[in-house]
């Protein structure tokens, strides 16, 4: 039998034995006891029946329940619940690392007139497969993604997904000015073409639907009032969006908006702000925008791989997080405005977001106020990182009835990481695996986690595992 190949019997059960790291909890909650939100199993078994987690604890006492199972043993990795990102662009995959301009003007010169070419479905279909390989290949599971205003790439996008047997939040993305003229789409195209798309994908297999306004730079009142007509006669969908990204931005914003005493007032006046809504970034938004984020159950995505690379800004995680008005976060590559597929990168870059908001925060060197507590929040140690990545991700995006841990009930997708690949072939980090083959504590398993996301990238994802098949290896 080739090593690490998948057995499953013929009750049609798989058993998956390794080391295992997952989360209860918010982190945020146990503040320097961060291992207590989370659980480490250093001898696991995971036993999977239909994509869905049907056991789940140490080998010892769980494996004479199923003694004729065949087993798959993945040694010396750590096992994670797959990756969450929770804003992604589908049709940026051939435009990923474009040079050179801040948001607005990078839109029009690289973004549009790419994304206008989705309309052929051939061009589409070959942009999915990549799509799709390099997230499994950074060890993401499932995504909220950006299609484009044509229904051609939403189509393809979950057609693809569907392939892989992959959880995927998708919809027409909606864009009626600010764009070339045979890019928008009008409101009424939009509204009866995504109706169209909603009755034929939400909740068929594993597909979400999100009823998606681009941005409102990009969003008339009548494109707006289009969404909130779609969320009231299907008020299970999604609803994706921009929020706050770049300055310039948030000012033509209130240009467009006149009315709206801020960028949150524009989705609050078409009733769109509430559970299963998520704006991507919110770099820009104030402790007040926070607080009606908080109250109405929406969600916020952070990218700091974009913010950093197209210059918008350092998105406050602490005040995003302060308990008075802590929003639900997750975390997003917004390829191609973010650099990269790799939720590892997006973990490091967030790391070093907080740390610079610490150096902002220094109140003897500036004007801002010193907020210990604030400050506290800002530091993404490995529990915090990967729980934003896991069981955080599914808990903002409204996924964490199906996703996010190992808990038994739930849909089987993981990811394998090796500590020891890539930047990382380091001794240092081979002498926090004090057993055989794993980590001996739940703090040495989080070390090594700290250098995976601190150094790492997709060289560490040696595989990622769908509906308890394996779907990518590490060539
Ligand atoms: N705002 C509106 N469209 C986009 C986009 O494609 N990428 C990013 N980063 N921000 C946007
Ligand atoms: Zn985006």
């Amino acid at each position: 039998m080739e090593k690490n190949q998948i057995e499953t019997s013929q009750s049609g059960i798989t058993c998956i034995r390794g080391a295992f790291f997952d989360f209860l909890d918010d982190p945020w909650k146990y503040i320097e006891r961060e291992h207590e939100s989370a659980r480490y199993i250093r001898d696991g078994l995971l036993v999977v029946e239909g994509g869905i987690i049907k056991d789940f604890g140490s080998f010892d006492k769980l494996s004479p329940k199923y003694p004729d199972q065949p087993v798959t043993h993945i040694k010396n990795r750590i096992i994670l619940p797959g990756f969450i990102d929770g804003h992604i662009h589908f049709p940026q995959v051939r435009v990923l690392g474009a040079y050179g301009k801040q948001l607005l003007d990078w839109l029009q010169m690289w973004i549009f007139p790419e994304e206008i070419k989705y309309a052929n479905r051939d061009y589409a279909s070959e942009a999915a497969k990549r799509f799709f390989d390099d997230l499994l290949a950074g060890g993401t599971t499932t995504c909220q993604a950006f299609t484009t205003s044509s229904p051609v790439s939403t189509e393809v996008f979950f057609a693809e997904a569907e392939r892989r047997g992959m959880r995927t939040i998708a919809g027409l993305t909606g864009i009626d000015r600010f764009a070339p003229p045979d890019y928008v789409i009008t409101p009424d195209d939009f509204y009866s073409e995504s109706k169209r798309l909603i009755e034929t994908y939400h909740r068929k297999g594993r597909h979400l639907y999100a009823i998606t306004p681009r941005f409102a730079v990009g969003c008339t009142d009548a494109m707006m009032e289009a969404c909130a007509k779609l969320k009231k006669e299907f008020p299970d969908c999604w609803i994706n969006t921009h929020i706050s990204e770049n300055p310039t931005e948030v000012r033509q914003a209130k240009q467009e908006f006149p009315d709206c005493t801020d960028y949150t007032a524009v989705h609050e006046k078409h009733g769109l702000l509430g559970p299963k809504f998520t704006a991507g970034h919110g770099v820009w938004l104030s402790n007040d925008e926070f607080r009606r984020f908080a109250k109405a159950g929406a969600g916020v995505c952070f990218c700091p791989l974009s913010n950093l690379f197209l210059g918008s800004g350092l998105f406050r995680i602490g005040r995003a997080l302060d308990p008075d008005h802590r929003v639900r976060l997750s975390l997003g590559c917004d390829m191609g405005g973010g650099n990269a597929f790799s939720l590892i990168r997006v973990l490091e870059e967030a790391y070093k977001v907080g740390m610079c908001n610490n150096t902002m925060l220094d109140g003897s060197v500036n004007e801002r106020e010193h907020d210990a507590a604030e400050a506290e929040r800002n530091k993404l140690n490995p529990y915090r990182a990967f729980y934003l990545a896991t069981l955080g991700g599914a808990q903002a995006l409204y996924l964490d009835d199906v996703l996010g841990n190992f808990n038994v009930g739930k849909e089987a997708d993981f990811v394998a990481l090796d500590w020891n690949a890539g930047q990382l072939a380091l001794d240092w980090h081979q002498s926090l695996v004090t057993t055989e083959s794993a980590p001996a504590t739940i703090d040495q398993a989080a070390m090594l986690l700290f250098g995976i996301m601190a150094c790492g990238d997709d060289r560490n994802v040696d595989e990622t595992w769908i509906n308890g098949k394996r779907a990518y290896k590490k060539g």
